[in-house]
């Protein structure tokens, strides 16, 4: 390893969703010993940008974003400029067109081979863009390295890909078909963690209740789950994101049974209407998923629900959006989050003809967030008074004087207590909520 003087410097700025934090950690793992993380692109050797496209807005702010660096390159041409992940994958070669001064293209599943890619450009065999998709999830263990202020809680990527083709939805093409990682692999990543004081673990997937099912003699995803919460020291355990039609009661009793697994279930609804959810290639109707969670609570009574909706949708009428807004009264989420439909390139959608006008979507979205919001108010009012166990992760970034943490339902807590809290589990009587979080005191720690 180089001394930290020599080192050169990396900068990584990541978008979208978990399984890009994830991929941007396995990055910088793999640069370890020949760069070290710095906060400015101003100071880097390398620049990273990790890309989403699920949505419009998410690519047009990777533009902006890498778009601004050419004045850099232009100043310093030596710095070596990456695109990674989603938008990367969608544009390939094409990317170079717009972006010319950008020296590396790389898709989401090329992320590991970042060491190859980077030692092209400098034998100058530059520019590199690397797309290839890969049929297994075998590409070598990284193990964490947590230095410095350690984290209490990591994701782990379990799966990559989807195959559902949503209509709307970009990301089968840009992540590929569904390969999950071995089991040995996982398991080997979370003793890691938790050997190096992790508690909390979120396995990651974009369908994680299809995990192994393409796979010949890997467990099933609820067996997965029972085997990473035996392994000692593990606290708690979530995991996102789950498709409604692939969960099935052995993963829903795993709720009631597994007790490090977290009240806490992330399960995208996207629509309440049947027309819409048919378009959408969701392959489950309102009824069915009202039925799940009936089920669910009935298994487990105290699960906390969240999901994702989309207004808009080409062809939603009136009266579609309007069972979007019953279906939210009726189950009650702690939280959503909702978009406006944009069109994805590759998605089906996008060439469905009866488009809703901007403004239109835009008044559904306020309405969605209006009821949503007196619903989640109601429910964080309900913890007034209450005692909950909360996992310590740090100083609350709002107000240091507070601890900040999560209840097994994933409520963020800010809560006064004694020093030295971080990575223990707390009991904190409620006294206080907000729009987003709660806030309280803690009772005692153990
Ligand atoms: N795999 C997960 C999440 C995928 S992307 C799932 O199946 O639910 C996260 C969310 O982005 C989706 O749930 C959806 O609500 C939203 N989304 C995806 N494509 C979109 C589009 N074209 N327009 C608006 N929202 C979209
Ligand atoms: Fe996209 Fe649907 Fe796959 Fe989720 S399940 S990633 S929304 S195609
Ligand atoms: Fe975005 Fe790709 Fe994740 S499109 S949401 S970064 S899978």
């Amino acid at each position: 390893m180089k001394s930290k003087r020599s080192m050169k410097k990396v900068f990584i700025r990541t978008f979208g969703c978990q399984m890009n934090e994830y991929d941007s950690e396995r990055m910088l793992a793999l640069l370890k010993g020949e760069y070290i993380p710095c906060r400015e692109p101003k100071e880097a050797d390398l620049i990273l940008v990790n890309t989403c496209s699920v949505r419009k807005k998410a690519e047009e702010k990777v533009y902006g974003l890498v778009g601004r660096l050419k004045h850099l390159k232009r100043t310093r041409p030596e710095v070596i400029i990456g695109v990674c992940g989603c938008v990367a994958q969608q544009e390939g070669e094409q990317l170079l067109k717009r972006l010319p001064h950008v020296d590396l293209v790389l898709g989401p599943q090329a992320v590991y081979r970042l060491p190859e890619a980077l030692e092209k450009i400098a034998r100058g065999k530059g520019p590199v863009v690397d797309t290839r998709f890969h049929k297994d999830f075998r590409q070598p263990l990284i193990l964490p390295e947590l230095n410095g202020d350690r984290p209490v809680k990591a994701f782990v990527t379990i799966m990559q890909g989807c195959d559902n083709f949503c209509t709307y939805c970009v990301v089968p093409y840009t992540r590929g078909r569904e390969i999950s990682r071995p089991p040995e692999d996982i398991l080997a990543e979370v003793e890691c963690l938790v050997r190096q004081g992790v508690r909390e673990i979120t396995l990651l997937g974009q369908n994680v209740n299809s995990y192994g099912r393409k796979e010949k003699g890997f467990p099933s995803f609820a067996e997965l789950l029972r085997e990473v919460a035996s392994v000692p020291g593990l606290w708690r355990l979530r995991f996102t994101t789950s498709h409604p039609k692939d969960l099935d009661e052995d993963l829903m009793r795993c709720f009631a049974e597994v007790p490090e697994l977290c009240e806490h279930l992330h399960l995208p609804v996207q629509a309440g209407s049947n027309r819409v959810l048919k378009r959408m290639h969701r392959r489950y109707t309102r009824e069915e998923y009202l039925s799940r969670v009936k089920k669910l609570r009935e298994i487990s009574p105290e699960i906390a629900l969240t999901t994702d909706i989309i207004v808009g949708f080409p062809g939603e009428t009136e009266e579609d959006f309007e069972q979007t807004l019953t279906l939210l009264e009726e189950v009650r989420f702690d939280e959503i989050f909702s978009f406006k439909y944009s069109n994805r390139p590759l998605a089906r959608s996008t060439a469905f003809e009866d488009k809703v006008p901007e403004e239109e979507k835009a008044r559904r979205l306020a309405r969605v967030h209006a009821l949503q919001d007196r619903i989640t108010r109601e429910i964080n009012e309900s913890y007034l008074g209450k005692v909950v166990e909360v996992l310590v992760e740090g100083k609350s970034p709002g107000n240091p004087a507070l601890w900040t943490g999560r209840t097994r339902t994933n409520h963020v807590v800010n809560f006064s207590g004694p020093h030295g809290l971080k990575g223990k589990l707390v009991r904190v009587l409620i006294e206080d909520c907000g729009q987003h979080s709660l806030r309280g005191r803690v009772e005692n720690s153990q």
